[in-house]
C-alpha cells in the first residue's frame, strides 16, 4: 500500500505537520509513506491542512484507492477506518470472488438480452472492443429499437452501421474511420467532437444503461484487466448501469489504472479470440523522407508521444542511435517494441514515471501485445490522466508526433475532415500539443506528405470551404513535409507563409507564392 502525503502551504504556524505522517506510520506500519513531490499517483493521498481553509491544491494527484483532504486531527479518525475498511472488503472480496464470477456467467446471447429499445451502449474502444458480443447484438438487432452505439474507433467491423439496421441502432463516433465514415456521410450515424482527454467525463455525463467491453480473466484477486483498452472503457464499465465483459484469455493483463474488479461487472461471457491486431504499415519513400526530418528534432532522452501509421513507423526507423527515450503517448504501436529490446527506448530520463511506459490504449500486432502482457514497465492510466495536457506537461522534453491532412499558409491544422466531409476525430493531438506546449524543452510536430498522391496540395492558401481547424495557428510549432520543416510558433504570419511555402511541394509553389505576394503585398525570397 502507498500513501501520499501532501502539505498545505501552512498558513497555520502551530500546526505540527509530522504528526499526521507519525499516526499513518504506526496505524500502517505495512504501508510506504511519502510526501508527494515528483510522484503523483498512489493508492491513497493524505492532503493535510493545518487549518480549515484547506487551500492545498490537488488536482493533480491520483489516489487509485482514494483521497482524503483533513484540515483537523478530527478528520484522521474517520479517515483511517475508510482506509481499514477498504482492505477488510478486499479481503472478503478476495475470498468471495470466484462465487460471484460464477453466479455472473452467461451466454453472449442471453448477455446481449439486457439491452432494451432505446438504450445508450458505450462499446469498448480500438482492438479491445468486444467483438464476440457486438456480434451477438448485430444478432440480436430485430429485438431493438433506436439504440445508440457510442464508440471512438471502430478497429472492428461496425455492422451496426450498415443501413439495414438504420432502425435499430444509431452510432455515435467520437472518431471516424474506416467502417463507419460513411454511415455519418449518409445521415445515418453522428459524430460528437470531444477531445480524448475529455471523453471519459463525457461518458459519464451520458449516464449509459450499458457498457459492452473486453477483459482479462480475472486474477487471483477477482480483478479482471482491460488489457490493451483502458482509455475511456474503464470510465464506461464503472459508471454504466448494466456492464457486460468479453472475458478473454488472449487479452494482455496490463498494470497501471486499468482493472475492475468482478464485482464491478454485471456479467460475464466467456470468449477466447486473438485480438485484432493491424499489421505494420508498408513505409513509402515519402514517408521516410518525412520520418528523417521528425528524428532530427528528437533528442536523446526526450518523452515522445506518437501516433499510429507510416509516418510514427517512418520516425521510429530513425532514432535506432538515439539513447534514453521514453513514452508517455496516448497510444503506441510495434514499432516501439524493437526500440524498447535495443534499449534505446528506455524511459531513464522521464520526470514523470520514470522508467515506465505510459499509454491508455494500444494498438498493434501480436508482438506488441506479447511485449505489454504482465510487463511491469507498461503502466495503462485512463484517457483523463494520460491526455490531461498538465499531466504531459509534467514530462520534460515530450515531443509529440501527429498527422493531419491540411495546413493554410496561417498554420491552421486540418486533420479530420476532408471539406465538410468527417473523416476522423481529434483524438489525443490538440492534448499533446497543449501537453508538448507546456513541457520543460518540449515541442509539438504535424507532419504529413505535401501532396494526396503528388495530385493535391496538402498546403494551401485557405483551407477547404466546410473543413474544420483542429489544431489552431495559436497552438502549432513544426509542420513537416517530405520537403522539410516548417518552424511556425512565434512567427508573423508573412514568414510562417514563407517557411511553408519552402516545405510544398516544387509543383504546387508558384500558385502559393502568387498568393503570398498578393497578400503580403511584397516579393517570395526563399
Ligand atoms: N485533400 C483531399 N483528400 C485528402 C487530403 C486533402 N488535403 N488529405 C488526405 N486526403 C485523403 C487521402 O487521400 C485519404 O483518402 P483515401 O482513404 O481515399 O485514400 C484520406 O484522406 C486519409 O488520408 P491519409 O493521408 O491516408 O491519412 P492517414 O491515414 O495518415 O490519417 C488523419 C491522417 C489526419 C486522418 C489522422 O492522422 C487523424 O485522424 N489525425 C487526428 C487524430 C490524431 O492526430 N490523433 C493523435 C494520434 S493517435
Amino acid at each position: 500500500m502507498k500513501i501520499g502525503i501532501k502539505y498545505c502551504g501552512g498558513c497555520n504556524p502551530r500546526y505540527n505537520r509530522k504528526s499526521i505522517a507519525d499516526r499513518l506510520e504506526r496505524d500502517f506500519p505495512e504501508a510506504e509513506i511519502f510526501v508527494a513531490k515528483e510522484t503523483k499517483i498512489a493508492d491513497w493521498f493524505v492532503i493535510v491542512c493545518g487549518c480549515a481553509n484547506g487551500c492545498a491544491l490537488h488536482d493533480d494527484l491520483i489516489g487509485t484507492c482514494g483521497k482524503f483532504v483533513i484540515t483537523s486531527y478530527k478528520d484522521y479518525p474517520p479517515m483511517a477506518e475508510k482506509i481499514k475498511e477498504y482492505y477488510r472488503n478486499k479481503e472478503v472480496k478476495r475470498i468471495m470472488w470466484k462465487e460471484t464470477y460464477k453466479s455472473k456467467l452467461m451466454s453472449a446471447e442471453d448477455a446481449v438480452k439486457l439491452i432494451k429499445s432505446g438504450d445508450r451502449v458505450i462499446v469498448g474502444h480500438a482492438v479491445g472492443e468486444p467483438s464476440y458480443l457486438l456480434d451477438a447484438m448485430v444478432a440480436n438487432a430485430a429485438a431493438y429499437e433506436n439504440v445508440e452505439i457510442v464508440h471512438m474507433v471502430a478497429m472492428g467491423k461496425a455492422e451496426y452501421c450498415k443501413p439495414e439496421y438504420e432502425k435499430n441502432f444509431r452510432h455515435n463516433g467520437l472518431f471516424l474511420g474506416g467502417a463507419t465514415r460513411k454511415a455519418v456521410e449518409e445521415g445515418r450515424a453522428d459524430f460528437t467532437p470531444v477531445y480524448f482527454s475529455k471523453i471519459p467525463e463525457l461518458v459519464e455525463s451520458y449516464n449509459p444503461e450499458i457498457c459492452l467491453f473486453q477483459v482479462t480473466p480475472p486474477d487471483e484477486d477477482g480483478y479482471c484487466s482491460l488489457g490493451v483498452s483502458v482509455d475511456y472503457t474503464i470510465k464506461a464499465a464503472k459508471c454504466a448501469k448494466i456492464s457486460i465483459a468479453q472475458v478473454n484469455k488472449y487479452m494482455p493483463y496490463t498494470y497501471g489504472n486499468s482493472k475492475v474488479h468482478v464485482d464491478e461487472i454485471t456479467a460475464f461471457v466467456e470468449h477466447d479470440e486473438p485480438i485484432i491486431v493491424l499489421p505494420e504499415p508498408p513505409i513509402g519513400d515519402v514517408e521516410r523522407e518525412i520520418g528523417r526530418y521528425c528524428a532530427e528534432l528528437i533528442k536523446d532522452g526526450d518523452c515522445l508521444q506518437l501516433g499510429i501509421g507510416a509516418i510514427p513507423d517512418a520516425v521510429l526507423s530513425f532514432l535506432h542511435d538515439k539513447k534514453d527515450l521514453g513514452i508517455h503517448s496516448e497510444m503506441f504501436s510495434t514499432g516501439v517494441v524493437q526500440l524498447a529490446k535495443e534499449g534505446v527506448i528506455n524511459n531513464a530520463k522521464k520526470t514523470l514515471h520514470p522508467g515506465k511506459f505510459i499509454a491508455n490504449f494500444l494498438m498493434g500486432t501480436q508482438d506488441l501485445y506479447d511485449f505489454v502482457d504482465h510487463n511491469p514497465d507498461v503502466e495503462m492510466y485512463p484517457a483523463e490522466y494520460v491526455n490531461d495536457p498538465y499531466v504531459i506537461g509534467q514530462n520534460d522534453n515530450l515531443v509529440s508526433i501527429n498527422s493531419c491532412v491540411q495546413v493554410d499558409l496561417m498554420g491552421q491544422v486540418v486533420s479530420t475532415s476532408i471539406g465538410p466531409k468527417q473523416i476522423s476525430g481529434v483524438g489525443g493531438q490538440v492534448d499533446f500539443v497543449r501537453g508538448a506546449a507546456i513541457s520543460k524543452g518540449g515541442r509539438s510536430i504535424l507532419a504529413m506528405p505535401s501532396t494526396v498522391k503528388g495530385k493535391v496540395s496538402k498546403i494551401v492558401p485557405v483551407i477547404d470551404e466546410g473543413a474544420a481547424v483542429t489544431t489552431s495557428r495559436y497552438d502549432v510549432q513544426y509542420i513537416v513535409t517530405e520537403y522539410g520543416i516548417a518552424y511556425l510558433k512565434g512567427q508573423t504570419l508573412r514568414e510562417r507563409a514563407r517557411r511553408l511555402i519552402k516545405i510544398a511541394h516544387p509543383d504546387f509553389r508558384a500558385e502559393l507564392i502568387e498568393y503570398f505576394e498578393n497578400k503580403f503585398r511584397c516579393k517570395y525570397e526563399d
